[in-house]
């Protein structure tokens, strides 16, 4: 029998608690061991939970138990997060989590120390909750050099937009109600803001190089300056709106960055809507591919951390190989990327705008007189910046890129 312990018995950790149970038999036969819980660390008691008596307040009755051999941290943040994890595997036991912040902030480190240890550090559930993503990239795509990544990585802003989208709503109210029907945190600004997702694609990046991308490197907007407004201009142009996190290799250079991005109707990631998250890579010999699914909630974030227990419970004493130095990679400044912008200025300033831009397309909305929307040709991001810069006063909300 292996013995786990769960360490934070919140959602995801309650997750990993049922899964286990709930599919014992399968669980089982593909660890090729039986598997138990035999402690849950929480400052909290569960009175009444059928899993009480494995309640413990103190880490260190976990990590000097001979025992324990995984460990699933699901607490999150960087703070005693880090240290268990790395007591664990410092003492040898396999640490799986859905933590994205540590694993962005401390990934080469952890995966050093528990390469030392011969144990494991496994973070499926880290990117894409219950999607397959992280395991495809180390194990599957080992042939291919992947050129780009480019993912839907926050279910709580794509349920925001999709909503935004469908019933013309703004952002606050949508949001609101997002919040009231627990769909968004109380406090929702690492997911609106994007730092949820520019974590994750950290992660992806990180993976996609073998180096490590400093999440700090990665320019990141969020969503809360999208309107109803841009989505009415969107449709017009048979296009959505989506927070992107992208990543590319650029020569000897990546693009990392976080951003609401206009796609057009053909774009593999139109389709995915409400609380979904989608990954789009793409490898130099296959091509295209993307993994779909449930990219938050209990059951789906806690089935990825079950999967990467099972493999642990598969690879006692051995290493599985993950290719993440800590050596830096080499990030481009979004300065010189390039790509069409959409903005809105008020009626009245198109001829300001055309001697401006020069090259550009103007869209007209039934039925709104007050406004006009352009779309650039393609230029580069601080040549865009230069010259919106000088519209400043006319200008109406927010730039949107297109992809
Ligand atoms: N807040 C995250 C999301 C949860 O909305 O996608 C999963 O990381």
């Amino acid at each position: 029998m292996i013995q786990v312990a769960v360490l934070g018995y919140g959602t995801v950790g309650s997750g990993v608690v049922e899964v286990i149970e709930k599919n014992k038999d399968m669980v089982d036969k593909k660890a090729g061991e039986e598997l138990s819980v035999k402690y849950i660390l929480d400052l909290r008691d569960f009175p009444g939970d059928p899993y009480e008596s494995k309640v413990v307040h103190d880490f260190g009755q976990i990590i000097s138990d001979e025992e324990i051999k995984i460990i699933c941290e699901t607490m999150g943040g960087v703070g005693a997060a880090y240290e268990f994890t790395r007591q664990a595997l410092a003492a040898g036991k396999s640490v799986c989590t859905s933590n994205k912040e540590l694993v962005a902030a401390h990934g080469p480190e952890l995966i050093a120390l528990a390469k030392e240890n011969k144990c494991n550090y496994l973070f499926e559930a880290s990117v894409g909750g219950g999607i397959p993503i992280i395991r495809p990239l180390n194990y599957s795509l080992t042939a291919e050099r992947i050129e780009a990544i480019t993912g839907i990585l926050n279910g709580t802003t794509n349920y925001i937009l999709s909503k935004m989208e469908n019933e013309g709503a703004d952002f606050d109210v949508v949001l609101k109600r997002a919040q009231e029907k627990g769909y968004a945190e109380r406090n929702p600004e690492a997911d609106v803001e994007g730092h949820d997702a520019c974590r994750k694609i950290a992660i992806l990046s990180s993976l996609m190089l073998g180096k490590n991308v400093d999440y700090r490197q990665i320019y990141t907007e969020g969503i809360t300056k999208i309107t109803s407004r841009d989505f009415e201009y969107a449709k017009k142009m048979n296009m959505s709106i989506k927070l992107l996190a992208l990543s590319k290799e650029m020569g000897e250079e990546t693009l990392a960055m976080v951003a609401p991005f206009m796609i057009e109707e053909s774009h593999p990631l139109h389709m995915v809507n409400g609380v979904f998250n989608a990954v789009f890579v793409k490898g130099n010999m296959l091509g295209d591919s993307m993994y779909y699914g449930r990219g938050a909630g209990k059951l789906p974030t806690a089935s990825a951390v079950v999967s990467d227990v099972i493999d642990c419970a598969r690879h006692l004493g051995k290493v599985i190989m993950c290719f993440w130095d800590a050596q830096e990679a080499k990030m481009m400044c979004i300065d010189e990327v390039e790509r069409k912008f959409f903005f809105r200025v008020k009626a009245g300033s198109e001829e300001k705008v055309r001697a401006l831009f020069g090259d550009i397309e103007e869209i007209r909305l039934a039925d709104v007189a007050e406004e006009t929307g352009f779309v650039t040709r393609i230029m580069k991001e601080k040549e865009f910046a230069g010259l919106y810069g000088q519209i400043a006063d006319i200008a109406l909300g927010e730039r949107i890129r297109l992809e």
